[in-house]
């Protein structure tokens, strides 16, 4: 199903109230919620781990996407999948075993995705595209919401849709998706869009224009 999807990053919600602020964006037309764990090694940042996943898991209705920034992975992965995560992605910077890795998502019981940070090739990830849900391209560093798109995503998002070719793999983009920059990445191949600052600010959902027929404005 490639008709294009909102997943609104939980990062820029108001942290005090998590359960009314999913209940909003779900309210609102949100495909997926994107759930951004960060440890303060891999990224400069720190938030989520799985006791605070598994709290959000019961408001969630639509469909749990974790995206790690964590390195290693592998031993959190079972804890993320019981935590309630669908989808578990993973950098291919985060380690030397990015296949691991993946099988260990997969095994899991989760579906499983790979992220690529805006300085990584694509050729990094061309031996893993038949094991992967979702490939998600970086348009921002990773580590903070609210930070600028990359232009280099755009031309990216066209090289990863040819090198996927007619594998079933959503691409996500992450970093920087505004009603401006939203239209470059879907007409480049892109179907999955995060979107944090563009969708909560000031810590509630202030935005709906955002978000309309199917949030398809993004
Ligand atoms: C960045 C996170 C993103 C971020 C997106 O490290 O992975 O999901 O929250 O936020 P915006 O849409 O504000 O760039
Ligand atoms: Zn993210």
């Amino acid at each position: 199903d490639r008709s294009v999807k909102i997943a609104p990053s939980i990062l820029s919600a108001d942290f005090a109230n998590f359960g009314a602020e999913i209940r909003a964006i779900e309210d609102q037309g949100a495909d997926w919620v994107h759930v951004d764990v960060m440890d303060g090694h891999f990224v400069p940042n720190l938030t989520f781990g799985p006791p605070a996943v598994k709290a959000f898991r019961p408001h969630v209705k639509t469909f749990m996407d974790v995206h790690l920034m964590i390195s290693p992975v592998d031993a959190y992965i079972d804890a993320y999948a019981e935590a309630g995560a669908d989808m578990i992605s993973a950098h291919v910077e985060a380690g030397p075993h990015i296949h691991r890795t993946l099988q260990a998502i997969r095994a899991a019981g989760c579906k499983a995705g790979v992220c690529v940070n805006p300085g990584t090739p694509l050729e990094a990830i061309e031996y893993v595209l038949d094991m992967v849900d979702m490939v998600v391209l970086m348009t921002v560093n990773p580590g903070f919401g609210g930070q600028k798109f990359i232009m280099s995503g755009v031309e990216k998002t066209r090289r990863l849709r040819q090198m996927i070719g007619d594998r079933e793999v959503h691409i996500q983009i992450d970093g920087g998706v505004t009603p401006e920059t939203a239209p470059l990445v879907v007409e480049a191949g892109a179907d999955v869009l995060v979107a944090g600052s563009a969708v909560f600010k000031g810590g509630s959902v202030d935005k709906p224009e955002v978000y309309g027929q199917n949030m398809q404005a993004i």
